[in-house]
């Protein structure tokens, strides 16, 4: 059912020195930053040949990234997003399965303005995983 790795998210306590080191240090290409204010997020995108990394910055003051950097001061993998063709079909499967699916269970459109969902980490060995319809 899932597909390609689409991006794995970095929270990043300090974006500017996230941003100078993976385009200076590791030499990738960096996007601009860009607001989701939706999420509570401000994401960057580094660009791998094989896939993406994003890394999130609290937007707001009930950004779901703040929490998360209270409890890993250095930043830390937030989730990894897997690329599916049918969204809705695959949460049914999900669901049916007994996999939480978090919110009201209808997809949103995430950063790159496709559909995605998450699904609850505990049922996923500790790793929020995001959905993205492709
Ligand atoms: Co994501």
């Amino acid at each position: 059912m899932i597909g390609r790795l689409n991006h794995v998210a970095i929270a990043v306590p300090d974006l500017e020195a996230g941003i100078a080191q993976y385009r200076d240090v590791l030499g990738a290409k960096v996007s601009e930053p860009q607001d989701e204010p939706d999420h509570g997020v401000t994401v960057v995108f580094v660009e791998l040949p094989n896939t993406k990394i994003e890394l999130l910055y609290p937007l707001g003051e009930n950004s779901p990234i703040k929490g998360f950097l209270e409890k890993n001061a250095s930043g830390g993998i937030h989730h990894v997003c897997y690329e599916v063709d049918d969204i809705l079909a695959a949460r049914d499967k999900l669901l049916a399965s007994g996999a939480r699916v978090l919110g009201d269970g209808e997809p949103k459109i995430g950063a790159h303005g496709k559909p995605v969902l998450f699904l609850h980490p505990k049922d996923f060995n500790g790793t929020l995983v995001e959905l993205e319809q492709v």
